[in-house]
C-alpha cells in the first residue's frame, strides 16, 4: 500500500495534473513536505564541496578573479536556463530523468535519462572518495588534531586503503539517509545542514577578515587579471564549474523536482538557488584566500593542484595553534555538511531510477547501488590520478554534453516548455528570454566549450593509459 500524500494541495494536484495531462497521478509517490523542504535539499545539492573544494582550487589554478567572473557569467547565461529545464522537466513528469525524459519526448529519449544516472555513478564514487578525506580530517582536528607535516600526512591519507576506508564510511551515511526516503530522510537532514553549513560559512569568512595578511589573500582573490584569464582553458574549467556547482548536466535537480507538487513558482526557485550556490562559493573565498596567505603558504596555492587546500589549509591551522584547530575543526565540519547534502542528491538519482524503472523497493535500491558505486570508488582512492581523470571526464565531458542535451530537447523537442514552466505559481516574465537562451546561446557555447574539452580530456585520459 502506498502511502497518500497528506499535503493540504496534494489531492487537487493529482487531479490537475490528471486534467493537464503533465505529469502521471502517482498517489504512492513520495514529496517535500514543506517548500523550505525543497528549497534546502536543493540548495544543499548545489552547495557542496564544488563551492568549498573545488572553486577554491580552480580559482587559484587559474588566476584569481577573472576566473570568478566567468564563472559567474556562465551561471547566469548557462546555468540558470538548464536549472529551469530540469526543474521544469521533473517537476511536469514526477519522474527522475529517465521517466521524465520519455514522458515529455517519447521512448527513444530514454538513452539519454539513463546515460544521466550513469553519470551519477562515476560523479559520486570519485566525489565520495573526497568526501572520505573531508570526514578524516574533521575527526581528526576533533581528536588528535591534524600533524604539522600537512604534505606527508595528506599523501599518507588520500590515496589507499585509508582512503577507501573514510570513503565507505561516507557512503554509508549517505545510504542511511537515502534509505530514510525523500521527506523523511533526505528533506529532514538538510533542512537543518543548510542553515548551519550557512552559519559555518559565515562565521570562517568573518574570522578570515580579523587576520593580519588577509589583505593579501583579498586582493589575489578580487583581482581580475582578465588578459591571462581569457585563455580556452580557463573557459572550459569556468563552464564547467558552473554545471558542476549547480548540480546539472546529469537530472539531479530533475529528480529533487520530481517530488514537488504543482504550486512551486520555478522561475522563482531557479534564481533563488543559483545565488545561494554563488553566494557561498564567493563566501568560501573569502575565508579560504585571506587564511592561506595569512601564513605566506601561497606558494601552495600558486601551483594549486586538486589536493591544495587539504594541504595549505590544515597547515595554516596547525599554525594558528588551539585557535587554529578550532577553526580547522568548524571548517572541515562544514565540508563534511557539505559534501553529504550533495551526495544525497546524486545517489538519489540513482536509487530512484532503480525504483522506477527497474521496480525495486528503496531499502533494496539503495543497498545494491550504495555497494556499487562504493565499489567504483575504489580506482580513486587508491590513485588520486585517477580520481582527477575521473572528475575531468564526467565534468568536462558527460556534464556539458547532458546540459547541451538537456537545453537542445527542452528548447527545441518539447512542446509548450513555457507553459509547463509557468504552471502552478509560476508567472511568464523572463519566459520567452529562457526559451531564447535555451535555443540560441546554450547550444552553441556549450559547443564551443566541448569543443576544446573533449580532444583535451581525451589526450588526458591517453596519456594515463599510455604513460
Ligand atoms: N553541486 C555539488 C557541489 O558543488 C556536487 C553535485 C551534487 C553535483 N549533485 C550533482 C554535481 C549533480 C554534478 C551533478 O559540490
Amino acid at each position: 500500500m502506498g502511502r497518500l500524500p497528506s499535503r493540504r494541495y496534494a489531492s487537487e494536484d493529482l487531479h490537475i495534473r490528471g486534467v493537464l495531462g503533465g505529469g502521471v497521478a502517482q498517489a504512492s509517490r513520495d514529496q517535500w513536505s514543506s517548500s523550505f523542504g525543497f528549497f534546502a535539499a536543493a540548495v544543499g545539492s548545489a552547495v557542496g564541496l564544488g563551492n568549498m573544494w573545488r572553486f577554491s582550487y580552480l580559482t587559484a589554478e587559474k588566476g584569481g578573479a577573472a576566473f570568478v567572473a566567468l564563472y559567474l557569467v556562465f551561471t547566469l547565461v548557462i546555468g540558470i536556463p538548464v536549472l529551469l529545464a530540469e526543474l521544469t522537466l521533473g517537476r511536469g513528469a514526477q519522474k527522475g530523468p529517465i521517466g521524465a525524459l520519455a514522458h515529455f519526448g517519447g521512448e527513444r529519449w530514454k538513452a539519454l535519462g539513463a546515460l544521466f544516472v550513469v553519470t551519477g555513478f562515476l560523479i559520486l564514487s570519485y566525489y565520495s572518495v573526497i568526501a572520505g578525506w573531508t570526514l578524516r580530517y574533521a575527526l581528526e582536528s576533533l581528536t588528535v588534531g591534524i600533524p604539522r607535516d600537512a604534505a606527508a600526512h595528506f599523501g599518507s591519507v588520500s590515496e589507499g586503503a585509508d582512503a577507501f576506508l573514510f570513503h565507505a564510511l561516507f557512503m554509508a551515511i549517505t545510504m542511511v539517509i537515502v534509505g530514510g526516503g525523500v521527506s523523511r530522510g533526505i528533506e529532514r537532514v538538510s533542512v537543518v545542514a543548510m542553515p548551519l553549513l550557512f552559519v559555518l560559512v559565515c562565521a570562517l569568512a568573518l574570522y578570515g577578515a580579523t587576520l593580519e595578511n588577509s589583505a593579501g589573500g583579498y586582493r589575489y582573490y578580487l583581482n581580475a587579471d582578465f588578459a591571462n584569464a581569457l585563455s580556452l582553458d580557463v573557459l572550459v574549467a569556468a563552464a564547467g564549474q558552473a554545471f558542476f556547482s549547480l548540480s546539472l548536466g546529469m537530472g539531479a535537480m530533475m529528480t529533487f523536482a520530481s517530488y514537488l507538487t504543482r504550486e512551486a513558482h520555478l522561475t522563482r526557485e531557479s534564481w533563488v538557488i543559483a545565488s545561494a550556490d554563488f553566494g557561498v562559493a564567493f563566501l568560501a573565498g573569502l575565508m579560504v584566500f585571506p587564511i592561506i596567505f595569512a601564513l605566506g603558504l601561497q606558494g601552495a596555492v600558486g601551483e594549486s593542484t586538486l589536493g591544495a587546500l587539504f594541504v595549505a589549509l590544515p597547515g595554516a591551522f596547525a599554525e594558528m595553534g588551539g585557535t587554529g584547530r578550532f577553526v580547522g575543526l568548524l571548517f572541515f565540519v562544514a565540508l563534511v555538511v557539505g559534501a553529504l547534502t550533495s551526495a544525497l542528491s546524486l545517489f538519489e538519482v540513482v536509487v530512484s531510477a532503480a525504483i522506477d524503472e527497474l521496480g525495486w523497493s528503496r531499502p533494496k535500491a539503495v543497498l545494491i547501488m550504495g555497494v556499487l558505486v562504493t565499489l567504483l570508488g575504489a580506482g580513486a582512492a587508491w590513485n588520486i590520478a585517477v580520481l582527477d581523470l575521473m572528475d575531468q571526464v564526467a565534468n568536462n565531458l558527460f556534464l556539458l554534453a547532458g546540459g547541451l542535451a538537456l537545453a537542445v530537447f527542452t528548447g527545441w523537442v518539447m512542446d509548450e516548455p513555457i507553459a509547463e514552466a509557468r504552471a502552478g505559481l509560476g508567472s511568464s516574465r523572463g519566459l520567452g528570454i529562457w526559451r531564447f537562451l535555451l535555443r540560441w546561446v546554450v547550444p552553441p557555447v556549450l559547443i564551443f566549450v566541448l569543443w576544446h574539452s573533449v580532444p583535451a580530456t581525451l589526450e588526458n585520459l591517453w596519456m594515463f593509459f599510455a604513460g
